[in-house]
């Protein structure tokens, strides 16, 4: 077989935060899964990562702190770095944004845009915070909106009746970095004609999908974006802290982090084979058209590695000699999130890698998260279904199938391979399984379907002792040694398959088991039921996987949202003439469809009894429209009307909180009461 050239990328984590379970669910453990696969499938794969250490959100930390945006970097840049390490990520590197290397490349891209006439500059009035000397971007101003008097709008946009407006518009601005009133000062930035390339583009995600079968999820976010139709972007910024800009006289503008973060690929990769002592050799894997490059990120992340990089690499591309290849495929994960809510450090919800690990060891954590990916929908982390999956799976499934052969051939074989003597068709099946398991798992991982090929490499775990049960060698030992020792080769081959295949999941367990085998990794294909040869020695036997007591779990369970800082909410009292004025009655929805442009609003028609009306309801994150008609809810009915998205909705539906991702489920009224019927 022809050995394929793969260049693979995670997304670069902004070094202003601890990695959490979530980022490792959703573009790094499948990325390392893979590349591991591919390793040992003998390609020749390179695997590139590392920290993005600009953007505003850095400069804002460190000025929170008190200290440079430097130590911020330093600080997260090498606390990520060793959680990965910990974990188990195989990166080739594990580059920074802020080394000198990376700040050339960016500026390099820049100039080669700059001089082709294609960065448009535009005048605009942005708000400027003079006390912290520094333009603001626009999630850092607050103000009441001109529309509906909303006083959490942002500059130029309201999120609650969804208008624009120009930031001149917005009444009371505030500073969110000082708490001042910033001033409207008139500043320059360059532009990127994205929708120059929108044909191009398009085309460019067609073609990939036809070819190598995009990820849904990403194919309809790219959708949405071509239909609205891609804008030019600007891709400077007022700040000092990033890639300079690299015009003579322009000062105080650096590069968008966007912009230069993706680069941020590249120049990671000169940096490893700088190191490599072969400095030209990443050219190999961007600029030569037979590698293959899949770029592995987490939903928010789309936009960026299907649009955005992919033109800035086109435009490269029309005007240079050397040429870059496009991501072949970006297969993206949804999120994960953590016992029903969303991670959340200042609320205590979720727990950091490092503290994972070091209660519990990275194969378990891996195996957990692996077997559970949000590859098509988001999903969850439990702690009971850790301790399920680690006991049930890892520790009574693989672990006892691992120490059952072992302690068997060391008592009765002396510790070496037994021959193979005539099989059965028990025998017969088994090696046929064996011998397709590596297939059907890499054809699962070929296709970033991580969480299959784990399902399939803990089904060989379960046959293997299943064959172990049904074979019964502690009988045959005393009737017949030959078929006893059969039964026990065919295992030691199992266990040698399954060290293999699960190497890319739980490297660390599958190091041990090749100790165990005293025997190293094959081909990936190579591996099945011939590669333990009879007479083989074997070393002792360790324990893989230690099960998890039920209280270590409560504790945590218990432990969970409980920060020594929380401010108890203290709800605001009303009295009960307050709270008659609020008239709820219950409504039955006859009719609901989706607000056009917004994802989050449905337009409901409701029945209330004695009159029928219409509401705007922001629960289309949580329901579809088809699932709510029918259904008999609450309303507070004598919400004064008003409009949304330009809809008039006269009342509210009301809706308990699930989550913190929006989510929402509505109060439900059982099907005997009447519309019209009011709450007390
Ligand atoms: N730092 C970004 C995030 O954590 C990801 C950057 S990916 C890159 O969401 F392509 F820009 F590097
Ligand atoms: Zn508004």
């Amino acid at each position: 077989m022809t050995k394929e050239k793969i260049l693979v990328t995670s997304a670069l984590p902004y070094a202003n935060g601890n990695i959490h379970l979530g980022h490792l669910s959703g573009a790094y453990l499948p990325a390392d899964i893979y590349v591991r696969y591919k390793r040992l499938k003998g390609d020749d794969i390179i695997y590139i990562c590392g920290s993005d250490e600009h953007g505003v959100p850095i400069t804002i930390t460190a000025d929170k702190e008190k200290v440079t945006p430097k130590e911020i970097i330093d600080r997260y840049h090498n606390a990520n770095k060793n959680a990965f390490e910990k974990f188990g990520m195989s990166f080739d590197i594990y580059s920074r944004t802020s080394l000198p290397v990376h700040h050339k490349t960016s500026q390099e891209f820049f100039k080669s845009f700059y001089d082709q006439g294609l960065l448009v500059e535009k005048k605009s009035m942005q708000f400027y915070d003079e006390k912290a000397k520094m333009f603001l971007p626009d999630r850092y101003v607050e103000g009441t909106c001109p529309k509906c008097g909303n006083e959490e709008a942002r500059s130029d946009e309201c999120e609650k009746c969804g208008s624009l407006y120009d930031p001149s518009e917005l009444k009371n601005p505030k500073s969110k970095i000082t708490g001042q009133t910033p001033v409207l000062k008139e500043t320059s930035h360059w532009f990127f004609p994205l929708g120059k390339y929108q044909q191009r583009l398009e085309k460019y995600v067609n073609e990939m999908n036809e070819k190598y079968g995009w990820k849904d999820n990403v194919l309809q976010y790219c959708k949405s974006w071509f239909i609205d139709g891609l804008k030019d972007r600007a891709v400077t910024r007022d700040l000092d802290w990033g890639v300079k800009v690299p015009l003579d006289g322009v000062q105080n503008k650096v590069l968008y982090v966007w912009f230069e973060a993706v680069l941020g690929y590249i120049s990671a990769t000169k940096e490893l084979f700088q190191m490599r002592g072969e400095p030209d050799l990443w050219k190999s894997y961007w600029q030569q058209a037979n590698t293959k490059y899949i770029a592995f990120i987490g939903k928010d992340n789309v936009v960026f590695h299907t649009i955005i990089f992919p033109a800035m690499l086109m435009a490269w591309n029309d005007n240079n000699k050397d040429k870059y290849i496009l991501p072949q495929n970006v297969p993206a994960n949804e999120f994960l999130n953590f016992e029903g809510k969303k991670f959340s450090k200042s609320r205590g919800w979720g727990i950091d890698v490092d503290e994972f690990l070091n209660l519990f060891p990275a194969d378990t954590l891996r195996y957990t998260l692996a077997a559970n990916l949000p590859e098509n929908k988001d999903t969850d982390f439990y702690w009971k279904e850790f301790q399920g999956r680690t006991n049930g799976e890892l520790a009574d499934i693989l672990g006892n199938f691992v120490n059952r052969t072992f302690t068997f051939v060391h008592k009765h074989f002396d510790g070496v391979v037994p021959e193979r003597g005539k099989l059965e068709k028990i025998d017969i099946e088994m090696l046929e399984l064996l011998n397709a398991s590596p297939q059907k798992i890499a054809d699962l991982l070929e296709r970033y379907k991580v969480k299959d090929a784990v399902f399939e490499m803990m089904n060989l775990a379960r046959a293997g002792n299943k064959y172990f049960n049904d074979s019964e060698p502690w009988v045959s030992l005393k009737k017949n040694k030959e078929q006893c020792a059969t039964t026990i080769n065919i295992c030691l081959n199992i266990i040698f398959t399954l060290a293999e295949i699960f190497e890319p999941v739980i490297p660390f367990s599958s190091v041990k088991i090749f100790k165990m085998l005293n025997a190293r990794p094959t081909e990936w294909l190579k591996c099945g039921a011939a590669t333990l040869s009879s007479g083989h020695k074997l070393n002792q036997a360790e324990i893989l996987f230690a099960k998890i007591e039920d209280k270590v779990i409560e504790d945590l369970v218990t432990k969970l949202g409980q920060t020594e800082d929380k401010p108890k909410e203290v709800p605001e009292e009303i009295t009960i003439d307050e709270f008659k004025r609020v008239k709820l009655q219950v409504a039955k929805i006859t009719a609901a469809e989706n607000v056009k442009k917004s994802d989050k609003l449905l337009k409901l028609q409701i029945d209330l009894g004695s009159e029928k009306r219409q509401l705007v309801a922001g629960i289309a994150k949580s329901y579809s429209p088809d699932e709510l008609v029918g259904k008999k809810v609450l309303v507070v009915a004598n919400l004064k009307a008003a409009k949304l998205f330009g809809i008039e909705s006269q009342g509210m539906i009301l809706a308990l909180d699930t989550s913190e991702d929006g989510k929402v489920k509505i109060i439900e009224i059982d099907e005997s009461i009447e519309p019209g019927k009011t709450a007390k």
